[in-house]
């Protein structure tokens, strides 16, 4: 097991380092001149993505938070309707879907039994199935009609992270190929955008180089006990995945929440023992999450910003600054999550955590 860490102290920093050649991966060589997406394997015909009029997502904990990204990019860059799903609340209701319906299924394992059920249950219904997976020849990947692989190579850690933002990478590209069928970007748009998209990793290797000022900020809470993880848009799903990093390997109680719901319930929690980590890049809605970070402050509660350079001296906003650089605001869940997936191993770290085996979780649950 020690030469597979290949020097580091566990698997969780050997892959959270290895994002940026992970997401480079993922997108490489995807595109093809046609504007086409370059899928692993698919049994569909190539007309029927243009007949979708509804996306479903589904998926379990991390995976799901990449899914709440991809509504966000979906809806915005193709104005097809998505609904994101909990696979274990999916397969129990009575989910709308019929053969004009994409169900991805999102997954690192490809294995997760209540994901599984989910893509059987679209199947059954007659939509058509996409899944997203990281496990090449995995249960999911053989059912499902299209595959799409995450080439983030093995993660051991049970806490997910390169495969989180090698997800997110991956469900980007369909929604500009699906923005494609449906004519509603044009090929240059698309063309200008993917390039973006390939310079992401680059600036996660940024974020990366922080590392150590990361840790300093997190040796400064690692007394508090209560986090609150906030943001908006696409920050919002990037609260939940920090709220959730820390959770699984540090069990520090910390919760994410869209900021603008502060006000309804969670803001009677904020007192001068709380810590409050705001993203609070330059994304759709930067001023009002300014606002809503001038409200925590009201409170007393400590603050650490998640923000773009430039933005330090912001109103003495927080007690700590966590720089990370400005991206396409579509794009910012890619850098934005790095941060706090660094914050939550230095967390755990200090507490004397293992990292890489938290306590009551299975890096793939195959149970209901
Ligand atoms: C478990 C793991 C998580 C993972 C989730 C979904 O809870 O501990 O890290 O996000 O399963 O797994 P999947 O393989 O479907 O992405």
């Amino acid at each position: 097991e020690s030469a597979e860490k290949s020097g580091f102290d566990d698997f969780m920093s050997k892959e959270i380092l290895e994002q940026p050649g992970a997401l480079r991966d993922t997108l490489a060589g995807r595109l093809a001149s046609s504007g086409e997406l370059i899928l692993d394997e698919t049994t569909s015909d190539p007309d029927s993505l243009a007949r979708i009029n509804k996306v479903f997502i589904v998926a379990c904990g991390t995976s799901y938070h990449a899914g709440m990204v991809a509504k966000y990019a979906i809806e915005h860059w193709t104005k097809v309707p998505v609904e994101l799903d909990i696979s274990s609340e999916f397969r129990y209701r009575d989910p709308v879907v019929d053969e004009r319906t994409l169900v991805v299924a999102v997954s690192q394992s490809g294995e997760t039994l209540d994901t599984l059920a989910a893509l059987h249950e679209a199947k059954n219904l007659g939509a058509q199935t996409l899944a997203v997976c990281n496990v090449v020849g995995s249960s999911m990947a053989r059912l499902a009609d299209t595959v799409m692989y995450t080439r983030a190579g093995p993660e051991v850690g049970v806490a997910a992270t390169k495969t989180h933002t090698a997800q997110i990478g991956a469900l980007l590209l369909l929604a500009l190929n699906l923005a494609r069928t449906k004519g509603q970007l044009y090929p240059s748009e698309i063309d200008a955008l993917y390039e973006e998209l390939t310079l992401v990793p680059a600036k996660i290797q940024e974020v990366l180089n922080s590392w150590d000022a990361i840790g300093e900020v997190a040796k400064r809470f690692s007394g508090s006990s209560r986090f609150y993880f906030i943001g908006r848009h696409v920050g919002y799903p990037v609260a939940l995945e920090g709220a959730l990093k820390l959770k699984e390997i540090s069990y520090l109680p910390a919760e994410g929440y869209p900021a603008g719901e502060l006000k309804h319930g969670p803001i009677a929690m904020l007192d001068e023992m709380a810590v409050v980590v705001a993203i609070a890049t330059r994304t759709r809605l930067y001023e009002k999450i300014v606002s809503n970070i001038e409200e925590v402050r009201a409170r007393n509660s400590s603050v650490i910003i998640i923000g773009n350079p430039g933005d330090e001296g912001q109103a003495n906003l927080g007690e700590s600054f966590i720089s990370v650089p400005r991206v396409h605001p579509l794009f910012a869940p890619l850098v934005d999550v790095v941060p706090l997936q660094i914050f939550a191993y230095h967390m755990a770290r200090n507490l004397g955590m293992d990292v890489d085996r938290p306590r009551n979780l299975a890096k793939t649950v195959t149970v209901e």
